[in-house]
Formats: C-alpha cells, structure tokens, sequence
C-alpha cells in the first residue's frame, strides 16, 4: 500500500533533482519511477551506454528510503535508432512511413527494433537489476498503435511478413484458412498465405469481418511478443523483483490476458474524468463513473491477484479537449477505491508539471516550479497520512476472503471486443458499458465482483455467475457453462450470447443453438432502436426503458418469464426468461439490453432468490462499500452526502459517519 510518482530527471536541470528528492520524501511518497523514455539520455549512441545519472538518482532516491520502478525506455526509440533504421516505422495505410518524434514511432514486429530494445533492456537489466532500492519493473509504456488510434494495423513489410507466419501458425492450410475466414462469400478465396496482407483498420469496410478479427488477435500477440522479449531479459537479472506493464482501460491493441503469463504483477493507467461523458452533473463530469473504474481493478486483479495502479490522473489533463476541474477531494477517493480494490501501490504520472512538451498543462503533483503542491498532490497527502490509522497486516489478511455467499462472477472475454468493434450490428451497442452495467448492479449491493475468464478455473462455490454478451463460443465454452449450471450453479446470460462459434461464424442451426437447451427458450427475433429512441420492457409491475437490443423470447414450457415488453406490435413478447436446472442450478436469460435502473433491479431479484447477502444493505448507485479484513470501506462518487451503514459503535479511521461527497470512510 504504498505511494508514488514518476519523475523524469532527465526533463530537468541537474542542480534540481536533489531539491525534487527532498520534496518527494516530504511530501511522504514512497515510490518512485524512473527511465520512461529516457532512451536516448540512457544511449546517445548506438551502444554508448550512459547510467551515471539515473544511478545518482537511484542513489538519492536509496538515501530517502524511497522505492524505485525502474521503468525499460522502449515507448520513445531515439531519433539514431529511426535514423539508421527507418523501417521501426510503423507505416500506414497509403504506404507512408510515420517519422520521428513524440513516442511510439514503432511496429512491434521490427527487427531492427527488437534488436535495439534487447541491447538497451540488456544493459540496464544489467546495471541495475540487483539495486536494493529497485522493487519492480516496468515494461515499455502503454502498449498501443502510434497515434492511439482504436483502429489502425502497422502496413509494413514485417508486420506483413508477421501476419502471414501467425495465420501460418494458426490455419496450418490455406484450405483451412479459406474455411474460417468464409472465403467462399464473393469469391475471396486465397491460394497461397503470401497473398494475405493485414487490413489497415478493425472496421472491415464491406471487406472480410474474419479477416480482421484475426488481425486484432495477431496484433496483440504481437505487441505480447515484444514484451515478452523484453521480460525475459529482466528475468534473468532481477531476481524476486516484479515485471510489469501499464494497461490502458478497454484499449484494444492489447489484450491484457495475452502478456499476463509473461509478467509477475499487473497494471495499469487510470483518468477517470476526461469530460468525454456529457454530462452536466457533478458527480458523472466531475468524478468519473466507479463501476469504470473498479471494473478495470477487479480485472487486473483477476489475473494474478496482484496488481499496481501505475498512473492516476492527478487532476487536469492536456488530452482530452475538455480540461474538466476535478471535483474537491476525488483524487483521494480515486486513491482509496484502488486500494480498496487490491492494489499493491498506487502512483501518479507524475511528479512535476512540464513547462514544455506536448503535456505543457498536464498536472502534477507539484508545480512546474517543482515545490508547490497541486491540489492532487495535497490529496496524495492526505491518503499517505490517512494511511497511517490502517494496520496494514489486517488490510491485508482480509485481502482475498472471497466469500461465495456475497461474490458475483462476471466473466470477461476480451476477444468480444474486438468482433463488436469489427461487427457491431447494432451502432448502440458497447461491450464496456453493458459489462459495467451488470458489474454496477452487484456492487451497489454491496457485492463483490470477481472478474473471470473463459476456460480458466473459476473459484468453487459460486452461486451467481454472470457472462453479458459472449457472442462467439466455442465448444469449451459452453461445456463450462453447462458445467457451472449443472452443478446447481446461477447464470445469467443476455442477448447475444453463443450466436457464433470463435470464428465469428454463425451456426448451420437456430440463434444461439449450442445454449438453447440451457435457457429452455428460443430466440424468435430481435429488434434495435436508434439513439435517443427507447422501446419499454416490464418486470415485477415495473415499466423501464431499453434501447440497444432486444431478443423476443419463447419460453419452453417449464420457463419461467421474468419480464415481458410492454409496447411496439410485440408487446407481450417475453424479455427475461429464468428456467430451474439439476441441483438447483438456473439459468437466467435477459434477452433485452436494458439500462442501469433494469440491470440493478434483476440483480437485485436474483441475488434475493439465491439469497446473496451484500458485505452492506442495497447502497445509492455510485456508492461502494468494501471489506478488507476488519475494515469496511466506503466510497462515495455522489455529490450528496451518504451515511455509512456502520454498526452502532463502530470505530471510523478515516472520515465520519457522514460521508460527504466524493468522500471516503473506513471504519472498523
Ligand atoms: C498516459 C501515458 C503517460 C502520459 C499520460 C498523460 O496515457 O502513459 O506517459 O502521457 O498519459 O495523461
């Protein structure tokens, strides 16, 4: 439960970095982070190694008593490296190369690049692998295409060449390749592997959807590749250290799950307030949405049980075209619901504001003048003081208590977010969001989410899993579905579910025919709304708005109908079906996509029916209350005041009973 910054010396004068070291260790941060792209200061010349400074650095930070996370300089190759090597480039659409400058000016598939990053990994892994006052490493710096564009695939030759290998790999056979792929559909057929090239975007473009699903599975395992390169170095020279690198939310060059087996602790980059959510109130513009931002945590966590959150947005940002003011004291909220959520550490990006560069209005911690704290850094204050009324061996010990009587599993496939941004259907349809509405639904119910995965074991004795649009299955999948029923497990599926098999292909049989059985009803039809059109759906003699998608039901008899549409020519028509399995086992099957108010209010009956009992009574929307061992802690992203539902005589550590907004309490 440590505390931190990055700090990059190197964008400094030399006569200041020991005042910098003094204001961190006043400022009580225990962390901090160094090298991020700092490639070019670490070896101005091919080969040329220069670590004298980072080594001063290490040495100041030893003599504070401070960590390090010495992090591998890869996001920012040197302007020698393009130079002798243009072909680092990532190349674009028209065949144009990108250029030098700003970061990320590479294709992972290079080789001049992985030669050049083996060399520099090499050295420093070296240099600094065994300094006492290193605790972890961090690979490269938010893996992504150059302009983080959600779309664009590296044109290059050895992206290309890449691409080919990996299908190679994967088809073995053309023939099997064509059959995936569909390739009979317009005469698409290849005869040679050769012949393939990568598409330039997800969005097929009235081209082959298969086409670029595979691209989106190839281009992460590449980017997993070229961390793999790099970690495999670190391991050989940083004994017990943890590896890492720094996820975006949702981002989809990356698939987390692909470079987790290569690291020991996962990570990543939060900025909940962007203002990109048009919203007037306080609490969405001003204090982002909780179930974002604890869904992410619950996903890192989900992958090794530890993990880091390396950079929190410490008040404004430069790149959002919306420099949103930080609603009073959310920072420190942000800070607790991490730590309240698992993680290790948390740290910020970064230390001092820079008085040049592209990030020029980027906040800090400190002032561009490197001595005044920032409003987000007095926050950090706060925590790392509050954290003292913790114990943290008890923190801890209650760390994993999972307790399946107040547990909700949420499974998450990130390959479905690549075919929905490839093969939308429907434009209203967001994978995120309709993940978050269920995640949101249990955790203001005081229920905690384990996030899982498919074909990884999931914990025993579940009783309530939850699968939001798994819309490409494969055999494997199903049978652990059927499985977790059959053992007189609770499961909810939604519209689209099982619709195709892992190829994107629909089945030669009904919608959704490999989970027909386990539903007992069928898929009649389906129907979509445009934006700001919403259709009406009723549960329970309540009437709610839905919009994105609805399947029209027939329930089997035996089936349970949970909630009917309720206007438009098919009213009546069921939307939520519920059928009893083997050993008191269900299956849930909500076929419309409604809103929050819907999802928690099914969540709500089903957690009932089970008899889930919340770590606290039903909370307000964007209100959480999590246990850690002894301590319950409770975040409020409202802009009204709640009051905590501590026992009488509890004993608050930090804030009152009265929790004011965008307020923490913890009380014991
Ligand atoms: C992150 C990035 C940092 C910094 C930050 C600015 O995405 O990893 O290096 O650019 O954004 O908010």
């Amino acid at each position: 439960m440590k505390i931190g910054t990055y700090y990059y010396p190197e964008q400094w004068p030399e006569n200041q970095w020991e005042r910098d070291f003094d204001r961190m260790a006043e400022m009580g941060l225990q962390i901090v982070h160094m090298g991020e792209f700092a490639w070019f200061t670490m070896e101005p010349e091919p080969g040329k190694f220069r670590f004298e400074w980072l080594e001063r650095c290490l040495e100041m930070a030893r003599a504070r008593e401070m960590d390090v996370i010495l992090c591998t300089p890869t996001a920012a190759p040197p302007v020698w490296l393009v130079q002798q090597h243009p072909d680092i480039l990532p190349t674009a659409e028209d065949g144009t190369r990108d250029r030098f400058g700003g970061r990320r000016h590479y294709t992972p598939t290079s080789s001049a690049m992985r030669e050049a990053a083996v060399r520099i990994v090499t050295a420093l892994a070296e240099k600094f692998g065994g300094h006492p006052s290193v605790v972890g490493w961090q690979i490269d710096n938010e893996y992504s295409s150059k302009d983080m564009s959600r779309l664009g695939f590296d044109q290059g030759a050895e992206t290309q060449s890449a691409f080919r290998q990996w299908l190679r790999a994967k088809y073995g056979s053309i023939e099997s390749l064509n059959r995936a792929w569909g390739n009979q559909f317009w005469n698409q057929y290849y005869t040679d592997f050769d012949q393939i090239l990568i598409p330039p975007t997800r969005e097929p473009r009235y081209g082959n959807p298969h086409q670029n699903l595979d691209a989106s599975r190839f281009w992460s395992r590449a980017f997993a590749d070229f961390n793999k390169l790099q970690a495999d170095i670190l391991k050989k020279h940083v004994g017990q250290r943890w590896i890492t690198t720094n996820f975006m939310p949702f981002h989809l060059d990356v698939d987390p799950g692909a470079i987790a087996p290569d690291v020991s602790l996962m990570a990543w980059d939060s900025y909940p307030i962007t203002g990109w959510v048009r919203s007037p109130t306080n609490d969405e513009y001003r204090m982002g949405d909780p179930a974002n931002i604890s869904f992410t945590h619950d996903l890192m966590a989900s992958y090794h049980g530890r993990w880091g959150l390396l950079e929190l947005q410490p008040g404004h940002v430069n790149w959002s075209g919306y420099p949103v003011l930080p609603y009073p004291n959310v920072i420190r909220l942000w800070i607790w619901t991490a730590l309240a959520h698992g993680a290790e550490f948390v740290t910020t990006y970064r230390f001092r504001q820079p008085r040049f560069g592209i990030e020029l209005f980027h906040e800090g911690l400190v002032e561009p003048d490197g001595v005044t704290p920032s409003p987000g850094g007095e926050q950090f204050v706060h925590v790392i003081d509050e954290l003292k009324q913790i114990d943290k061996a008890k923190w801890n010990a209650g760390a994993d208590n999972f307790d399946p009587d107040s547990t909700v599993g949420l499974l998450f496939d990130f390959e479905q977010l690549w075919w929905y941004e490839t093969l939308p259907q429907a434009k209203r349809w967001s994978q995120p969001h309709w993940v978050r509405l269920w995640y949101q639904a249990a955790a203001r119910r005081g229920l905690r989410v384990k996030v899982l995965h498919p074909k990884q074991p999931w914990p025993a004795g579940l009783k309530l899993v939850v699968a939001p649009g798994m819309q490409m299955v494969d055999d494997a999948d199903v049978q652990q579905l059927h499985e977790f029923v059959g053992g007189g497990g609770h499961l909810v599926l939604t519209c689209r579910t099982a619709l195709m098999d892992r190829n994107g292909q629909l089945w030669e049989g009904k919608l959704a025919h490999p989970i027909l059985d386990m539903i007992g009803a069928e898929i009649e039809a389906y129907d979509s709304l445009p934006e700001e059109c919403w259709g009406e759906v009723e549960m329970d003699a309540k009437k709610y708005p839905w919009g994105v998608w609805g399947d029209l039901l027939y329930a089997a008899e035996g089936t349970k109908v949970l909630a009917k549409y309720s206007n438009q020519f098919y009213a009546g028509a069921a939307a939520v079906t519920q059928c009893k399995r083997a050993k008191g086992g269900s299956t849930t099957y909500c076929g419309v996509h409604g809103e929050a108010a819907f999802v928690d209010a099914l969540v709500e009956r089903l957690a009932t029916q089970i008899g889930l009992k919340g770590q606290s009574p039903p909370l307000p929307s964007r209100v959480q209350v999590i246990r850690r061992g002894p301590y319950h802690v409770l975040l409020n992203y409202l802009d009204t005041q709640v009051v905590a539902p501590a026992a009488k005589g509890a004993r608050f550590l930090v804030g009152t009973r009265r929790v004011e907004p965008a307020g923490v309490a913890i009380w014991e």
